[in-house]
């Protein structure tokens, strides 16, 4: 998953070079920070020489003002780089939505889909910012800390040493729970989704059968889940938070005793002591860090390990090598003994072998259920047969181009779906760079001439969501003109 996450910095390398350059300085400057104060006290703080006072405070405002620009750079340009990975993952994301088949649609809900794409990934860029940066600058301060430690006082530095393990220990176990927890917590946001898009969706019939207290209910208790994992994960939260201050108060005091101590025996000089203080905070900090991230990082985690699971779902339905472009199809369309069934245990169409000649007008009668949509829903590859093949111009289907072999069909179908936009925008749907007047023409041929002239914004009215203001019948017509437009 690391290596996977790795590749999406490929495109940026200077920007991460460049963060992550200046984060690394930065924290080099907060180590040296305790080793000066103790010079200052054990060295200028005796002489009383106010030259040497304020040159050292000067130097010191430098310093300051120097890492104030890193850390401005880190904040901004950090940021820019995470947002720019977290674009890129969900332009990855949507193309393949894009290209998977009616199958994987079938099985899923739109809200759960629209998760996929926003809360997923709302938090990788934040983990593709910190993540790497935070990580070293951690390693790099906890082991600078360490270090110098141990040169001011080795005695002192094993007394912190030995405190510290326990806390990574704590740190480390509730960022795994905490990682699962929130995963977790997208399923429940997913089911949220899909419950209230379907409820809106479906806000007529809901209505119109007087069920709101039922989906009320369905309502509640999904609200009710989300608010349980969320309270799971402000719990881990409490308690790291707690147990993590806990530990460093403790790590303090008795640090406090112990230099004391040494100091009264007078192995450690008063500014050893305070610089040792100020090196205990320095080494704690990566601790205390990593702490303050895991709200972010496991939410970034468990989006990013959603996000893969999404990406390794197969198209299925995809070009073959070296599939052939049809730039026009004569119309010999051809059924050799075809099976198929959208569960292979139970068969729609079975052995079905038909041939229809170019120019041929065919019905197919049959009883609902019956298998009519599907057989034609074969021809585009909406679906792939399971057994036997089916044929365009004496070509297997499989063996075109997927764009191209949709190209040449035009497909009505019982419910249609219209985009919330105007009229022309879903009858140009059917060719995007259509004219005003093929547009016209299209519909004129659709029986909707009369419906554009007599509406006051004419081809600019709106058809609201799922064309919720058009009649059902206007809602078929404006489909029908859409594939006049395409003209296959
Ligand atoms: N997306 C799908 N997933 C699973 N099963 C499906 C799907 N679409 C249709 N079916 C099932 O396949 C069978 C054939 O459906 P199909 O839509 O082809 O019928 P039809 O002949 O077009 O019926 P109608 O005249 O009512 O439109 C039905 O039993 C239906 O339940
Ligand atoms: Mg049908």
């Amino acid at each position: 998953m690391l290596r996977a996450f790795a590749a999406y910095y490929a495109p940026h390398k200077r920007l991460f070079a460049l963060d992550f350059g200046c984060a690394v300085l930065s924290g080099a400057l907060a180590l040296g920070f305790p080793l000066a104060v103790q010079a200052f006290v054990d060295r200028l703080l005796p002489q009383g020489e106010w030259f040497w006072i304020l040159l050292a405070a000067g130097a010191l405002l430098v310093v300051y003002l120097v890492n104030t620009g890193l850390m401005a750079i880190v904040t901004y340009w950090g940021h820019v780089l995470g947002i720019a990975i977290e674009t890129e993952m969900r332009r990855k994301a949507f193309d393949h939505l894009q290209r998977l088949p009616h199958r994987y649609f079938d099985g899923q809900k739109t809200g759960h889909l629209v998760g996929r794409l926003t809360k997923d990934l709302e938090e990788i860029g934040e983990v593709a910012h910190h993540g790497p940066e935070d990580v070293f600058v951690a390693v790099m301060t906890f082991l600078g800390a360490l270090a110098l430690m141990f040169w001011v006082h080795p005695q002192l530095a094993t007394v912190a040493v030995f405190i510290a393990p326990l806390v990574i220990w704590l740190v480390v176990g509730y960022g795994g729970k905490l990682t699962a927890n929130w995963e977790a917590q997208f399923d429940r946001v997913g089911a949220f989704n899909a419950r209230i898009e379907e409820t809106v969706g479906g806000a007529r019939v809901v209505r119109a059968f007087a069920n709101e207290d039922h989906e009320r209910r369905l309502f509640a208790r999904d609200n009710a889940g989300y608010r349980r994992a969320k309270l799971d994960a402000y719990r881990l939260m409490a308690a790291t938070v707690s147990i993590n201050y806990l530990g460093m108060r403790l790590l303090q005091v008795v640090i406090l005793l112990a230099g004391a101590w040494y100091v009264a025996q007078g192995s450690l000089t008063i500014g050893g002591f305070v610089g040792f203080l100020l090196l205990i905070n320095v080494f704690y900090q990566p601790l205390e860090k990593v702490a303050a991230v895991l709200e972010s990082y496991p939410k970034g985690i468990a989006g990013f390990k959603r996000y893969q699971e999404f990406l390794a779902i197969e198209p299925e339905i995809v070009d073959r090598p070296g599939a052939v472009e049809i730039a026009r199809a004569k119309g010999a369309v051809g059924f050799d003994a075809v099976r198929f069934g959208y569960d292979p245990k139970r068969p729609v169409l079975l052995d079905l072998s038909l041939e229809i000649a170019p120019g041929e007008t065919v019905a197919f009668v049959g009883p609902s259920g019956a298998g009519k949509t599907t057989l034609l829903a074969l021809v585009p590859r909406f679906y792939d047969a399971d057994g036997g093949r089916v044929t365009l111009d004496g070509l297997d289907v499989r063996d075109y181009s997927l764009a191209s072999l949709r190209r040449q069909i035009g497909v009505v179908s019982q419910d249609v779906f219209l985009f919330a936009g105007s009229l022309r925008e879903n009858v140009a749907y059917g060719r995007l760079e259509a004219s005003e007047a093929e547009i016209v023409e299209a519909m004129r041929r659709a029986r909707l001439g009369d419906l554009v002239e007599s509406l006051p914004d004419g081809l600019d009215t709106i058809v609201g969501e799922r064309g919720v203001r058009l009649s059902g019948g206007q809602k078929q017509r404006v489909a029908i003109a859409r594939i006049f437009l395409k003209n296959p």
